[in-house]
């Protein structure tokens, strides 16, 4: 299990340091949430901020986008050092577009999907992609609940490759109220990456709750 924090849950006012902090408690991703004010509610930073920490680690920038039409911003976040752009589903209608884009530059690219979207929309895509994000809270904030159903997601995908490792390539990350009591079963229902934000923050020494969840799966 690869463990990405998520700086959303950081202290901005150190953002740099709160980076350097998690990569020596022993981050093995970066995870950047870009919210605009469209297509989530919250809004958080863009392009040029990811560009001035991108120095701070070599750790992964797993860069994701909730914004509407991110296809129009999509060379500012290769420009800035995203190794992994993510992408909503519900948010474009120009992912063919977006998918031919990213690994034309030689990056990474994932779709995710909000809580009410159901996981075969991504059929048509799954042998063309890197990652797939499933959101397990509904996309905006960080500290909500977990929400249990959303594992069968994980498993039908983790289910597909495993029947098709010749056809599918993704890994499964998961994103929203990751914590110890819930790792094991999203470890158990396949996932091979998840997102904490303030599981991980809310702790003084952050290589505590990144260390349990190393462990824990
Ligand atoms: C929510 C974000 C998450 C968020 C997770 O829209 O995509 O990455 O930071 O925060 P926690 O781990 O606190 O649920
Ligand atoms: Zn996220």
């Amino acid at each position: 299990m690869l463990v990405a924090p998520s700086i959303l849950a950081a202290d901005f006012s150190k953002l740099g340091q709160e980076i350097r902090d998690v990569d020596q408690a022993g981050a093995d991703w970066i995870h950047l949430d870009v919210m605009d004010g469209q297509f989530v509610q919250n809004l958080t930073f863009g392009a040029p901020i990811i560009k001035k920490v991108r120095s701070c680690t070599s750790k992964i920038f797993d860069v994701h986008l909730m914004i509407v039409n991110p296809e129009n911003l999509l060379d500012s976040f290769l420009d800035a050092g995203a190794d992994l752009i993510t992408v909503h589903y519900e948010a474009t209608s120009k992912l063919d577009d977006i998918i031919s884009r990213v690994k034309a530059a030689g990056k990474k690219i994932g779709i995710s999907l909000k809580p009410n979207s159901p996981v075969d929309v991504l059929d048509p895509y799954l042998d063309q992609i890197d990652l797939i994000l499933i959101m397990s809270v509904e996309p905006g904030w960080g500290g909500q609940s977990f929400m249990e159903s959303m594992l069968d997601k994980v498993s039908y995908l983790s289910s597909l490759r495993n029947k098709n490792p010749s056809k599918f390539h993704f890994q499964i990350q998961m994103d929203g109220g990751i914590k110890d009591s819930n790792i094991e079963r999203v470890k158990k229902a396949g996932c091979d990456v998840v997102v904490a934000g303030s599981y991980v923050f809310k702790c003084e020494d952050y290589s505590i709750p990144i260390g349990i969840l190393h462990e824990n799966s």
